[in-house]
């Protein structure tokens, strides 16, 4: 016999359970997220949560953290090589051209997806081993329309939402023709600098990622590095300012960041990134940008492309750490309890008939006494509850308790169902 009692499991380390009232919150921010992308004509994907591993190595990049700590990676019984899936671009481009989407109509291909998303990381507050996100893509169009449409959206999204303190960070990458001059001169720039062993490796594999860093002692010597903006050709740049001023004419502020990296691989040109104020060290609550090059990373064809994904987990936690109530509907608006065997009889009858009819109710069972009853009645949300003795039955009626006003009334059984439709529960 093992000591180990059942009881004493709790869900793995950087994970949580999503369990009622909040559960319903988390629920709404999907479907919230989600709206703004469905209504500018993104189709729903959804792609398996594992996939070859090279797939992430190849797409994500083998220099990020993303890829090499924080993968989950197992060998299957049959010798494959596959990881949980650490965020969700490289999946839905590879689905696309899997299914020759790109080849099927006119480009863009538009596709949301919303799903649990899996990396080893040091788990704190925000920044979890399985988290969730909601994405949009939009593949193998080359117009800072596309771009402008996506981030818009994101903000609309949030916005939708209630949310309000929260800034939205920009900046350009390049392209394959001037991002390798600007990342020789970086190159040559932190080659001066005193940096310890892992970080002058990180300088000579993916020298982007060193202005990321958030120590004090490498940030003074950043002071005066080449920035990227500054070598931008004359096609990124204008590239750039068009997507800046549909922003700005569409009312969506944010503001340069020329450090701002992103810790994936694929990006060029724009990249963005949503800051909420109020979360502390995990502030991203959003993040994306424009991937030309991906495409080809993984074997397909040239097909410029541009999305992002936003977090569920912290998007839930700005709504907390803002104070919003998110106006949902109650689960249950009639919470039915029935008296006596008889009265339990007719009332299941019509629990089930108003739940046909649309009206969402619940019904007490196993009543022992009408006070424990009433009580969960209470606790449900309800806005009314029917209660049915023996003898309302045999005068063709219950008795319609307003839940706010405690007020109560009898109705007949027959115009039940009407009487509470009208009511437009
Ligand atoms: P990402 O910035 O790695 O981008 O993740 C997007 C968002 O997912 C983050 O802003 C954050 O809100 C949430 N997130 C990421 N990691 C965690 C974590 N460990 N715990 C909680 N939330 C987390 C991507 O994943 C790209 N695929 C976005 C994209 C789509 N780019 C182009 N298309």
């Amino acid at each position: 016999m093992t000591e180990e009692k059942l009881s004493t499991f709790t869900a793995p380390k950087g994970t949580y359970d999503l369990l009622p009232p909040s559960s319903a919150t988390f629920l709404a921010i999907r479907e919230r997220i989600a709206a703004p992308a469905r209504r500018a004509g993104y189709g729903y994907v959804e792609t398996p949560v594992f996939e070859d591993v090279k797939l992430f190595s190849r797409g994500v990049g083998e220099s990020t953290d993303i890829v090499s700590k924080e993968m989950y990676t197992l060998t299957t019984k049959g010798g494959d090589e596959l990881a949980l899936r650490p965020e969700g671009t490289a999946s839905v481009l590879r689905a696309a051209l899997q299914a020759n989407l790109h080849k099927q109509g006119n480009l863009p291909v538009k596709l949301w997806y919303s799903g649990s998303y899996y990396r080893y990381e040091r788990a704190q507050k925000g920044r979890y081993r399985q988290f969730s996100q909601v994405g949009a893509e939009a593949i193998g169009a080359e117009d800072p329309a596309l771009d402008a449409e996506l981030i818009i959206l994101a903000d609309d999204a949030f916005r939708s939402l209630g949310l309000s303190n929260y800034s939205l960070l920009l900046n350009s990458l390049g392209d394959k023709q001037c991002r390798p001059v600007y990342r020789a001169a970086l190159i040559e720039f932190l080659a001066g600098l005193d940096l310890d062993e892992d970080t002058r490796r990180r300088a000579e594999i993916n020298p982007l990622r060193v202005l990321d860093d958030k120590r004090e002692s490498v940030q003074e010597q950043l002071v005066g590095a080449p920035m990227l903006r500054d070598f931008l050709c004359e096609e990124c740049k204008a590239y750039d300012e068009k997507v800046r001023e549909l922003l700005t004419a569409n009312g969506v502020a944010f503001v340069d960041d020329p450090k701002l990296v992103r810790g994936l691989d694929y990006y060029t040109r724009t990249t963005f990134e949503f800051v909420h104020n109020g979360l502390g060290a995990q502030s991203a609550i959003g993040g994306g940008g424009r991937y030309d090059g991906l495409s080809e990373m993984i074997g397909g064809p040239a097909l410029p492309s541009v999305g992002w994904a936003l977090g569920v987990d912290r998007t839930y936690l700005a709504l907390e750490a803002e104070g919003v109530d998110l106006d949902l509907p109650a689960a249950t608006a009639v919470y039915a309890v029935a008296l006596g065997e008889e009265a339990k009889n007719v009332l299941f009858a019509k629990v089930v008939e108003l739940r046909r009819a649309g009206v969402a109710t619940d019904l007490a069972f196993g009543v022992k006494s009408i006070k424990n009853a009433m009580k969960s009645a209470d606790r449900s949300g309800a806005r009314f509850a029917l209660i049915a003795g023996d003898r309302d039955l045999a005068e063709g009626v219950v008795q319609l308790k307003d839940m706010s006003t405690g007020e109560q009334t009898p109705v007949a059984l027959d115009a039940l169902v009407t009487t509470l439709k009208e009511k437009q529960l």
